[in-house]
């Protein structure tokens, strides 16, 4: 007689397949390094040539191509001879839809390294990335650019992926001034200007970030917006009407999260708003992409950690402000509006 348990399909191909997917990212991210999806843009091409022009080794090169293209990222037309599938072409170095800059950073051996000791971490409490890197995320970034401008070009693309989102959700009309604490390199702050024509911004950000702030450039938004470079630990400009600060606390412990809500607060004009936007982790336990950037605070950043409402709350509360409203938007971020309590 066969149990309940002999008859229920077994898990273990699911967990194969999962495990598995750690090939995929580094074939994807190797993909987006040698630039295949812009090489393919214009059709088909023979593997030969391909590794002519990457200068990699044409049979492992097919090797890996065969690989993605099983995962659907390339499609083998004939043999050797591999053209972009619409997945594919998310890997291309342009376009709204682009990802390319997050499969360099994500792949990139110094954070492979990191991800590889989440065992540490899980049973020390303590970021990986400091104690494999001897220096704070931020910090190696500055100093490593080959990993900071894919970094800096993400932030960039993924806030243009999501800027329409927070417009869309909160009417920043009334205000003459904002201020985009931990703006990158300004892809939210063009937005917003040119959303509304009537407001100037301050863009500020590591002196590394905002050395070349290429989309205010892009924008020909750059006479509308002072930048300035600084820590936002040490303080933040002075006298805006809204204070933004996108994804921005999401890398920092709570002292020093309020630490920087609380230098907004003390900055922003009467009446003014300190407006946090990123994941909020649900109450209610629904899945959220939130637990996985949880995850990745918690390995690259000393503190870092994706918030509750509730957690917000408090530490609204503990920089001086009322978190007043709790906007959802059609991107994974949700607005948190403060005013001084
Ligand atoms: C996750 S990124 C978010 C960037 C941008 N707000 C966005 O939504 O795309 C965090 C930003 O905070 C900046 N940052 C980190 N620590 C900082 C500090 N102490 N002072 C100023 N900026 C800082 C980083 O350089 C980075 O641009």
């Amino acid at each position: 007689m066969t149990s309940e348990a002999d008859r229920r399909p077994s898990a273990a191909p699911q967990m194969l397949r999962m495990i598995n997917t750690v090939f995929i990212v580094q074939a994807v991210h190797v993909a987006a390094a040698l630039g295949l999806a812009d090489h393919l843009a214009d059709g088909a091409r023979d593997v030969d040539d391909l590794a002519k022009e990457t200068g990699a080794d044409a049979d492992t090169l097919y090797r890996m191509l065969r690989l993605l293209g099983d995962a659907g990222v390339f499609q083998q037309e004939a043999e050797r001879r591999f053209s972009l599938t619409p997945l594919g072409a998310t890997l291309g170095s342009e376009g709204p839809e682009s990802v390319r800059d997050w499969a360099l950073f994500v792949g990139a051996p110094a954070m492979w390294e990191v991800w590889g000791r989440l065992h540490d971490t899980v049973m020390t409490g303590e970021a990986a990335f400091p104690q494999v890197h001897g220096m704070d995320l931020w910090e190696y970034l500055a100093q490593h650019p080959e990993t900071g401008n894919p970094f800096d070009r993400w932030m960039s693309r993924q806030s243009e992926q999501h800027n329409a989102a927070v417009l869309a959700s909160y009417d920043f009309s009334p205000f003459g001034t904002l201020a985009d604490i931990g703006g990158g390199q300004g892809s939210t702050m063009a937005a917003m200007l040119q959303a509304h024509p009537s407001l100037r911004g301050v863009l500020f950000d590591l002196p590394h970030v905002v050395a070349n702030p290429i989309p205010l450039q892009e924008a020909g938004l750059s006479d509308r917006c002072e930048v300035v470079a600084g820590d936002m630990l040490n303080g933040v400009p002075q006298g805006a009407d809204v204070y933004l600060l996108k994804r921005a606390l999401m890398d920092t412990g709570d002292a020093n999260a309020v630490r920087v809500l609380r230098a907004c607060a003390g900055a922003m004009t009467e009446g003014g708003r300190v407006l946090v936007v990123e994941m909020v982790l649900p109450s209610d336990r629904t899945p959220s992409a939130g637990t996985t950037f949880d995850l990745i605070m918690l390995l690259n950043h000393s503190g870092g950690r994706v918030r509750t409402e509730t957690e917000f709350r408090e530490l609204f509360s503990a920089a001086g402000l009322r978190l007043v409203r709790t906007i959802p938007t059609s991107s994974p971020n949700i607005i948190l509006e403060g005013i001084r309590a």
